[in-house]
């Protein structure tokens, strides 16, 4: 297994292992790059059939259903298509966002596999939430601390992608979130809101909140935190939404792509504390 990191900050290729056939030591290194990385690209790999994709993805967890599948009788529960053409009119993923933020138990790893590919274009953009945070200054954390913000999933599944709920009445997903949350595997603080999912910003007046939450979308935009992948034919990421935000660029119409996703479930997110959490930033050249 070769693990070269893409960037000092977020993301490694992964050269020598076979998705389908990990032994537990190699499951144990995965992992631990995942961990390290929060974005790993696994290459050289061949198109895993939907049950292999699904038995890969459950090494992580139990698999995620999609608000959009929930109820939808499923030979492979949480196997999404991913698939952009001639005449799709929104293509999945086009904006910052952290899968599946607005659910009450938000996806940790998301694990796609593209199998067509258009002849160019078609990344796929990564920004790492851990430095987003660690850029801060000492005031904004200080701020932000104990705060939550209000996600839902109304306006991107039911304006955007125009999902029809499978279980009739029930309205899509909505939670409130920790700003800040505290990594489950790594202890670490990682900002965790995303333009496509965070609507407001909780006891704040509308306005202030507002302005709070554009300097946040557009910090964690900053390119100094991202990776850019560039896929080729069965390629598999793996990213971590507890502490990634992702964005696929739709420059390649009229041309396909397609794949298959699978996420796992992560945990309630938990509040970053900065009385309780003590955290000596990761040192990095970043400059605020
Ligand atoms: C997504 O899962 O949001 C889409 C990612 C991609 O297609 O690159």
């Amino acid at each position: 297994m070769k693990i070269e990191p893409l960037t000092p900050i977020i993301g490694a290729e992964i050269q020598g292992l076979d998705a389908a056939a990990l032994s537990s030591a190699e499951f144990d290194a995965l992992f631990q790059a995942f961990t390290d990385h929060s974005v790993i690209f696994l290459k050289g790999q061949r198109a895993l059939t939907a049950e292999e994709h699904s038995a890969f993805a459950q090494r992580f967890g139990p698999i995620h259903v999609h608000p959009a599948s929930r109820g939808r009788p499923a030979d492979i529960p949480g196997a999404m298509t991913m698939r952009t053409h001639e005449e799709s009119e929104v293509a999945a993923g086009n904006r910052w966002h952290s899968d599946v933020s607005c659910d009450e138990l938000p996806p940790q790893a998301s694990i796609l596999q593209l199998h067509d590919l258009p002849d160019n274009g078609g990344d796929t953009l990564f920004s790492s939430m851990y430095a987003a945070y660690d850029t801060l200054s000492e005031r904004m954390k200080r701020y932000l601390d104990g705060m939550t913000a209000f996600h839902s999933g109304e306006e991107p599944f039911s304006h955007l992608f125009k999902f029809q709920r499978q279980d009739g009445s029930q309205p899509w997903p909505e939670s409130h979130h920790p700003i800040v949350r505290k990594h489950a595997d790594s202890g670490r603080p990682a900002l965790f809101v995303d333009r496509e999912f965070t609507k407001s910003i909780d006891d704040l007046p509308k306005d202030e909140g507002r302005a709070l939450l554009q300097f946040l979308f557009s910090h964690l935009e900053r390119v100094d935190f991202q990776c850019r992948f560039r896929w080729q034919e069965n390629d598999i990421a793996i990213w971590d939404n507890r502490c990634v935000l992702h964005h696929a660029i739709w420059d390649y119409w009229p041309q396909e792509r397609s794949g298959r996703r699978m996420s796992v479930v992560g945990e309630q997110p938990a509040a970053w504390s900065l009385v309780a959490d003590c955290h000596q930033p990761v040192p990095t050249r970043l400059t605020r």
